[in-house]
């Protein structure tokens, strides 16, 4: 496990992402987790920027789950924030659609983790005046600098 990563802006937290969509492998599920703000959505925003999609990438707080297009499958992107118990999202297929999924990004998951222990696992932080990433679980696989993306 590598240390922290520092992401000085919002520009290299897209990097980051982008990144990350170059490595996760099909079918990969990341968990992304960290207080308000740190940046969770900008990282999906990069990494469907690196996956074809052309669209806006906003925060799905209301519906729950997005998904979007790409050649390559669909990138699922959920926000469960104000989902206090995750029972209903599994029962309505939540397996189905990961596991046919590009890649699954979820911002406050934690309530899931205990049905997915192989998930990768992503914690962001405030370091003023950008934001850092610690891998909790998951990657990494060599070097995951912020800078090595663009
Ligand atoms: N590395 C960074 N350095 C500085 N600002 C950043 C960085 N990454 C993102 N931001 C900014 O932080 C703000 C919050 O970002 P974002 O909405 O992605 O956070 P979030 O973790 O998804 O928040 P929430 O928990 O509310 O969903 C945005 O204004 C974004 O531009
Ligand atoms: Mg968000």
């Amino acid at each position: 496990m590598t240390g922290s990563v520092f992401l000085p802006s919002e520009r290299e937290q897209l990097a980051f992402g982008a990144a990350l969509a170059e490595r996760l492998p099909p079918g990969s599920l990341l968990f992304l987790e960290g207080e308000l703000g740190t940046g969770k959505t900008t990282l999906v925003r990069g990494l469907a920027r690196r996956l074809g999609v052309s669209g806006r990438v906003s925060s799905p707080t209301f519906t729950l789950i997005q998904s979007y297009p790409t050649p390559q499958g669909p990138l699922v992107h959920a926000d469960l924030y104000r989902l206090a118990d995750p029972a209903p999202l599994l029962e309505l297929g939540l397996e189905e659609l990961l596991s046919s999924c590009r890649l699954a990004a979820i911002e406050w998951g934690e309530a899931l983790y205990p049905s997915y222990p192989q998930a990768a696992v992503l914690r962001l932080s405030y370091a003023p005046p950008g934001r850092s990433a610690r891998w909790i679980s998951g990657p990494p696989q060599g070097s995951w600098s912020g800078s090595e993306a663009k």
